[in-house]
């Protein structure tokens, strides 16, 4: 199967960036910080709640386009812990258009396979957001598809605070005086557990930073940072960060060929980092 068979392109751009993605060598979790929708705006002398309106539509292209790729594992940073400074409105602004966007998307995002995920601290979210955002996991619980995890105030520190204390919990309860946490347990006890670590992180708007984003799961991911806004993010824009993937070495500390033996041998690279002292990858 050739990638334009999965993505009937749209135009020329499209189709020459299909011809050179190859679809055994996609990343199994692609992570996205989706920055610029306020510069979006202000550049058209719009208010920075249209730029989040256009930062919805970019998501749902992508979206549609991981899923179509059969990308395994998709995650979105909508909304960080951090994000509760803004101004009230623009927050109440986000939570009704996360509100909008499951009423109006969940029935296509349950058609085509897609399980939805969400991870952050959930529990503090406004309860009408809670309850939709149960509703529309519990709907999609048995899909087999792609899983889009949707990142909702989340913040990294916090996840690895929650993870050690319910790993703590743990420990209390069952008297555990012998236990002794390895990276294993840790991913485990993350919001993250059972899905593959990010081996790719695209940034778009330009800053040079994570900010606070799966700050564990990326420690080897490869990192890809565009100067074009989020809601011209398109999946042209994707096709190119993909390719721009595939042609990256991936040595996990070693020193080098590792993707000439395979994806097995690199996950088994990866798996054994935590004995390598040799370098930082
Ligand atoms: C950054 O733009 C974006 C956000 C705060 C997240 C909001 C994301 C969306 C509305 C996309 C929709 C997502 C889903 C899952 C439907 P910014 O306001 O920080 O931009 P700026 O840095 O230019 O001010």
């Amino acid at each position: 199967m050739i990638a334009s068979d999965l993505l009937k392109p749209a135009n020329r751009e499209e189709a020459d960036l299909l011809d050179k993605i190859a679809l055994n060598q996609l990343p199994q979790h692609l992570a996205i910080i989706m920055d610029g929708n306020g510069r979006w705006a202000q550049r058209r002398h719009l208010p920075r709640i249209a730029g989040h309106r256009a930062g919805v539509k970019a998501a749902r292209v992508i979206i549609e386009t991981c899923a179509r790729l059969t990308l395994p594992c998709l995650t979105l940073y909508a909304f960080s812990l951090e994000n509760w400074r803004r101004p009230q409105a623009e927050v109440d602004f986000l939570m009704r258009l996360l509100r909008e966007y499951l009423k109006r998307e969940l029935p296509s995002i349950h058609k085509n396979n897609i399980r939805l995920l969400i991870i952050g601290r959930s529990e503090q979210l406004p309860d009408p957001v809670r309850k939709d955002i149960e509703a529309g996991m519990r709907l999609t619980a048995k899909n087999t598809g792609m899983k889009l995890v949707v990142a909702l105030n989340y913040g990294g520190r916090a996840e690895l605070v929650d993870a050690f204390n319910a790993m703590l919990d743990q420990v209390r309860a069952n008297g555990m005086s012998a236990f002794r946490a390895d990276e294993q347990t840790i991913s485990e006890h993350l919001y993250t557990a059972g899905l593959p670590d990010p081996d790719l992180l695209i940034r778009t708007s330009g800053e040079m930073r994570v900010s606070n984003f799966l700050l564990w799961q990326i420690a080897y991911a490869e990192l890809y940072v565009t100067e074009t806004l989020w809601p011209d993010f398109s999946r042209a824009r994707l096709l190119e960060a993909l390719a721009d993937f595939q042609k990256r070495e991936r040595r996990y500390g070693g020193l080098g060929a590792a993707r000439g033996r395979g994806r097995a041998a690199v996950a088994s690279a990866a798996a054994h980092k935590s004995n390598d002292t040799s370098g930082r990858g």
